[in-house]
Order: C-alpha cells, then sequence, then structure tokens
C-alpha cells in the first residue's frame, strides 16, 4: 500500500503551477454527455475522479481520445445509454459526481437510471434538492435499494422554476446541466456561486447553451434544442492553490503559486495575511512568503465567496503552529467533518471539537506520527502537517488524496519538501471515500 513519507522542517521556495479544476471537470465531463459533437477540454487535471469519469463516459459509448496529459477530446455523439450498467456501480458508487449523469441522461434521454453517488464521509449526504431540482423540470424521480431512477414526463424536461432550500454545488449543478436542453425557461434560485459554477455555465455557453446569472444566486436558462461540439479550458483549482498556500504557511519559505485565479482565492489569501503571512496578487499568480510566527485567528467555513469548506482542514492544521487560540468553525457540513482531528492529535495537536467548531490552542511544533488521509482534503491536510512537524510523518490511504491532487509529491518535491511515495505493507483496512 503507498504511504507518503515526510521529513519535515524544510522551508518551501521556488513556483508550483496549479492544475485544472477538480470539481470544475467532474461537472464538465458528464456535461459532455449533452453534446452531439467533439468537446475539447483543456486543462483537465490528471487525478483519479477524472479518471474514473472518463472511463465511465467510454463504457456509456463515448469516444475519449488524450491528446497529451491535460487535454481530453470527448464525443458523445452516438451514446445512447441511459442507465448505468452493472460494470459501472463500482465507480459511479465510488465518487460524488457520478450524479451529474442523471442531469445529464435525463436532460439528453428523458430516461436516467445510475447508482446512488458515493464521496467524501461528512456524515449525511442528501440529495433532496437534487431531487425538487429535477422534479421541477417534470422528471418523476425515484430512489429506492441504492438507485436513482427519473424519467420526464413526455420524454422531454420542461423548463420550471425551483428554490433550493439550501445552497448546494452540486444541486445547482445537476439542475443546470438537465435544463440546457429542456423545454423552455428555467430559474434556479438561491443557487451556488462558486467557481466551478461559472466555469459550467461557461462551458455549457460555449457549446451552444443560454445560461444566465452564474456566480449570482440566481440562474436563468433558457433551454436549446441541442449542444454543439467546440473548445473549452477549465478554470484553475482554486482548493488546490490553496492547500499549496497552507504549506507554505506551514512550512516556511516563499513561493510563486502560479496559473491560478487570485481573486478566487481572497477568502483564503485574507485569512492568511491575518495570521501574518504575506500574500501578494498578480495577474495570474499569487506570491506566499511567510518567516515570523503565525497569528491565531478565528474562521468559519461559508458557501463561496465565504471560506470555502474544502479548505478547513488544510487551515486547522495551520493554526495547530499559531501561538494562542483559534477557532475553526463549520458552516457547510452538519456532520462538522472533524474526523481528521484524531490523526492530528498523534502528532501533538491540542484541539477540543464541539459540535460544528474545533477550538485550537496552537502548541510549539508539531510531531512526526503514522497518521491516515481520512478523505481527499483531511489528507491534504496531513501532508502540510507533516511537511511543518519535527521528524518523520507518515501518511496512509493515501489514495483519497490522489483523488483529487495532481502529482502533489512531485509538485511539493520541486518546492524543495522532503517528500516521498513508498510502497510499503498496509498496518489497517481502508474506508472508502472522496470529493
Ligand atoms: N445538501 C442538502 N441537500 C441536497 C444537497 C446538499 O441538504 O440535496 C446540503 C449538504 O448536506 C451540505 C450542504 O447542502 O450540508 C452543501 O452541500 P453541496 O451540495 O454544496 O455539496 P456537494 O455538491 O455534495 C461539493 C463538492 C465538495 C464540497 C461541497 C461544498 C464536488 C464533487 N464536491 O459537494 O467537495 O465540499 O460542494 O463546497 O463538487 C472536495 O472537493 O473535497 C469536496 C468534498
Amino acid at each position: 500500500m503507498e504511504k507518503y513519507v515526510i521529513h519535515g522542517g524544510q522551508p518551501l521556495h521556488g513556483q508550483v503551477e496549479i492544475s485544472g479544476a477538480k470539481n470544475a471537470a467532474v461537472a464538465i465531463i458528464p456535461a459532455a454527455l449533452m453534446v452531439r459533437g467533439v468537446c475539447r477540454l483543456e486543462n483537465l487535471p490528471e487525478i483519479s475522479d477524472t479518471d474514473t469519469l472518463l472511463r465511465i463516459m467510454t463504457f456509456l459509448g463515448a469516444r475519449v481520445t488524450m491528446i497529451n496529459r491535460s487535454t481530453v477530446e470527448l464525443d458523445c455523439t452516438h451514446v445512447q445509454m441511459d442507465t448505468l450498467p452493472s460494470q459501472m456501480w463500482d465507480m459511479t458508487r465510488r465518487i460524488r459526481a457520478s450524479y451529474y449523469l442523471i442531469g445529464a441522461m435525463l436532460g439528453r434521454f428523458g430516461r436516467a437510471r445510475s447508482t446512488m453517488p458515493g464521496g467524501c464521509n461528512f456524515g449525511v449526504r442528501p440529495i433532496d434538492q437534487h431531487i425538487k431540482g429535477l422534479t421541477a423540470l417534470g422528471a418523476d424521480v425515484r430512489t429506492s435499494g441504492g438507485f436513482i431512477n427519473a424519467s420526464a414526463a413526455g420524454g422531454r424536461l420542461k423548463g420550471g422554476s425551483v428554490y433550493l432550500d439550501k445552497v448546494s454545488v452540486g444541486a445547482t449543478i445537476n439542475i443546470m446541466i438537465a435544463a440546457a436542453t429542456a423545454e423552455g425557461r428555467t430559474v434556479i434560485e438561491n443557487v451556488a456561486r462558486e467557481p466551478h459554477i461559472v466555469d459550467l455555465a461557461n462551458f455549457l455557453n460555449s457549446m451552444g447553451a443560454d445560461v444566465r446569472g452564474a456566480g449570482t444566486d440566481v440562474i436563468k436558462i433558457r433551454g436549446v434544442k441541442s449542444l454543439h461540439g467546440g473548445t473549452y479550458a477549465l478554470i484553475p483549482d482554486q482548493i488546490e492553490a490553496g492547500t499549496f498556500m497552507a504549506a507554505v504557511a506551514a512550512a516556511g519559505g516563499s513561493v510563486k503559486v502560479a496559473n491560478v485565479i487570485p481573486k478566487h482565492l481572497d477568502c483564503i489569501s485574507t485569512k492568511l495575511r491575518e495570521m501574518n503571512v504575506e500574500v501578494e496578487d498578480g495577474d495570474d499568480y499569487v506570491l506566499v512568503r511567510r518567516d515570523g510566527p503565525l497569528h491565531p485567528t478565528n474562521v468559519k467555513t461559508k458557501p463561496y465567496p465565504g471560506f470555502p469548506t474544502d479548505m478547513q482542514p488544510q487551515m486547522t492544521v495551520l493554526l495547530c503552529s499559531a501561538p494562542g487560540v483559534s477557532v475553526m468553525t463549520e458552516g457547510v457540513w452538519n456532520g462538522g467533518r472533524f474526523k481528521y482531528v484524531a490523526e492530528l492529535k498523534k502528532m501533538g495537536a491540542n484541539i477540543e471539537v464541539d459540535d460544528q467548531s474545533a477550538f485550537i490552542q496552537g502548541v510549539d511544533r508539531l510531531t512526526g506520527a503514522t497518521v491516515r488521509a481520512c478523505d481527499l482534503r483531511a489528507g491534504a491536510a496531513m501532508v502540510i502537517a507533516g511537511l511543518a512537524a519535527q521528524g518523520v510523518t507518515k501518511v496512509e490511504d493515501v489514495v483519497f488524496i490522489e483523488r483529487g491532487y495532481q502529482d502533489i509529491v512531485g509538485k511539493l518535491r520541486a518546492l524543495g519538501a522532503d517528500i516521498a511515495c513508498v510502497d510499503e505493507p498496509e498496518e489497517r483496512p481502508a474506508e472508502e471515500s472522496a470529493g
């Protein structure tokens, strides 16, 4: 079983290139199912979640051609399947984004059947808002025995109005995809505003859709008859960039985090500055530098443009090394998303979790230990902890990290980190968990 072995204490220096956004890619690949023609997708991250989705698309009958490591051509013209066959269930149950295939198949064929999705285990992850939205478009959606069955009355979805009771990235994306070719106009209110929502809208529009308002809390979609092929370059990954920024802040040093949209990083940069980390915005990069002591602060995660929940574990690690008391409050996931704290305590962290908040008393220095990646972002947080710690840290279950970070080991090594991926026998069985 692969592990990361990290000898902590090396400051990071140099430049890192951020890859394309995972949560945009996992929406846009299924959305390509709506397109009759060739979609050329550029700046696609090379991670196992996109690999899984491309394998599912191939199985459904799409022609998938890798042009280079970050460019793929996806031709779904001849796809006819509206049901995920049993050979695919293991894959659709592994990742969260597989439920976008429901919106896409419903939009294209008027029928869809797949398994319930998987994803990181943050407690209960309901899909009631997806169902509410697809139902507003005239679909009959049923879930039973771990499957989702949906069909559109008369074989084609019809535009409708929906107000999301909870701001949901996934529900916003699923409804946008389905509505792109529905008959008439759809209005979705109280939608998510994350950068990947805007990216999906831009992708759909460049394939001939009419989606307006993405980035605000109301999205209006005028359904078109069909979507055509085209070329689209994905945005850079906000969370990968934030993770590297946190890594520099934790380990010390000075790094140019390149190929980013600094605006998407505002809430992260602001918090880092509060903590005595220098962050300077360029056109498509940020310079991050830390050589003084970290200052404590309080953080509450919120939907965009608030502080991202997907940066919560990485930021908590950083707060562990800030002398004084900091409070991290999880405002998106009700389950709290603090499972990884038990791992961090093995490294000497002083944290008490009460419901949705973690109370962190900064320590002089974390110490190396063997810890596991509880999920994707928690795994990235363990890597950051290892970079900052004294001694050797081994991070197990790295398969979760590789679902969302392209070559994290290679990128950190190029910045001077002492980190290696080694194959060692596993000490205990792993759990399922992803994005
Ligand atoms: N929610 C409902 N009903 C629904 C859908 C969501 O109550 O029908 C609730 C959830 O329980 C949660 C909140 O709404 O409390 C937000 O959930 P959301 O639907 O926004 O999350 P998601 O779409 O399942 C995506 C990302 C997550 C990220 C969240 C929040 C993907 C594939 N996943 O999940 O990313 O944490 O948005 O920003 O886009 C990750 O990348 O590590 C990751 C977990």
